[in-house]
């Protein structure tokens, strides 16, 4: 189902949910392909359709992407019922192998669909399979519910960073639409808005995808943010005069030791910072580090098809046969980031032992 809407500006996005309850509900998202053009959210009701959204960046930001594979493998799990308990945890297992396989870099994809196997494995056997999948939409609920209270708590550490009037810099969308509430490192940015701090965004559209000129331009001027739209080719410059005090980005993956992986272009940002004595900031919440890997060489780096640099948007920008190099994410090491922000609290400096002693808290 496709639900044209006008676009509810201003208010709270649900950028991911469940509506309807266990046996017939269905996940809805935006359909961000889609921004700023269209405001139209789409329904799921199987699990290929699920992958195919995760897939094309319908849902995408690695919080959003967790939350949607979760609600996932409950319609996964959906096709088991009339084979009884077991059926359930058999189709929630075979939904969630099937999820992982969508895109590879974003962590929290993994972490969603553990979460929801494990819990899965752990409901009483002897429990009928319609209450078992009550159980497995509610541990879904939960994660969402959870990402929610991490985001406000992102933007309560993050925002005493931020000076009154500072110009703030962030590459892609780690916002509203990345997240079941308002982002990671736009969570920082909105809670210093409401805490009247008065910051000044600049946002770099973020080639090939432009998801910073399509979603976080589009999501910050709604909620009345001041925002500065450029080229990634200009960040530079804006820097030498002086415009931003600081930069803020989201993350896909953060190895044990603070090596991040996060959108294209991200590793670029955090050397321009350092060369211009600009503090450089990670904001993600706990559920996006992997700490099985000791730094970021063992992220896997998605790759994407080539038309969407030579094709971009469907217009011909590139001649027919080029050959594309086109990476979606780059990993920037720990020594460049002065501060990674979680709910927890801002690991500072970034080494495997403070993210280790802020994670355990
Ligand atoms: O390819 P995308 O749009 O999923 O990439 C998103 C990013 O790189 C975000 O910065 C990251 O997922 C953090 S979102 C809170």
């Amino acid at each position: 189902m496709r639900i044209d809407l006008q676009d509810p500006a201003g208010a709270s996005l649900a950028t991911v949910g469940w509506v309807g309850d266990a046996a017939t509900g269905v996940l809805r998202m935006i359909d961000q392909t889609l921004l700023p053009n269209k405001f139209v959210e789409i329904d799921c009701a199987d699990v290929p359709t699920v992958w195919e959204a995760i897939k094309s960046l319908r849902v995408r930001g690695a919080p959003a992407i967790g939350i949607a594979a979760a609600f996932g493998a409950v319609i996964g799990a959906r096709t088991g019922l009339a084979e009884g308990r077991i059926g359930v945890e058999t189709a929630l297992q075979s939904a969630s192998k099937f999820l992982g396989t969508s895109r590879p870099t974003a962590v929290n994809l993994f972490w969603a669909l553990d979460r929801m196997e494990r819990f899965g494995a752990s409901i009483a056997p002897g429990l009928n399979p319609a209450e078992t999948l009550d159980l497995l939409l509610a541990e879904a609920n939960r994660i969402a519910a959870e990402d929610r209270a991490m985001c406000r708590a992102i933007g309560r550490h993050g925002a005493e960073l931020v000076e009154p009037g500072q110009g703030i810099l962030t590459h892609c969308n780690a916002g509203g639409l990345a997240t079941a509430d308002y982002g990671t490192a736009l969570a920082v940015i909105y809670t210093a808005h409401e805490q009247g701090k008065a910051p000044r965004v600049f946002a770099d559209e973020t080639r090939p995808l432009l998801q910073g000129a399509r979603l976080t331009a589009w999501e910050l001027q709604r909620r009345g943010v001041p925002v500065t739209l450029i080229c990634d080719s200009m960040a530079a410059q804006v820097m030498k005069e002086g415009k931003v005090g600081m930069v803020v980005v989201g993350a896909d993956r953060i190895a044990a030791n603070g090596d991040t992986a996060n959108k294209i272009g991200t590793y670029g940002v955090a050397l321009l910072a350092k060369a211009h004595g600009l503090p450089f900031y990670v904001a993600a919440p706990s559920s996006t580090f992997d700490l099985t890997l000791p730094d970021g060489s063992g992220i896997p780096i998605e790759q994407r098809d080539p038309s969407e640099i030579t094709r971009g948007f469907g217009l011909a920008t590139a001649p027919d046969g080029i050959d594309v190099y086109n990476p979606a994410f780059d990993v920037t090491p720990a020594e460049l980031i002065d501060g990674i922000i979680t709910e927890r609290g801002v690991i500072r400096p970034v080494t495997t032992a403070t993210i280790r002693e802020v994670l355990s808290t």
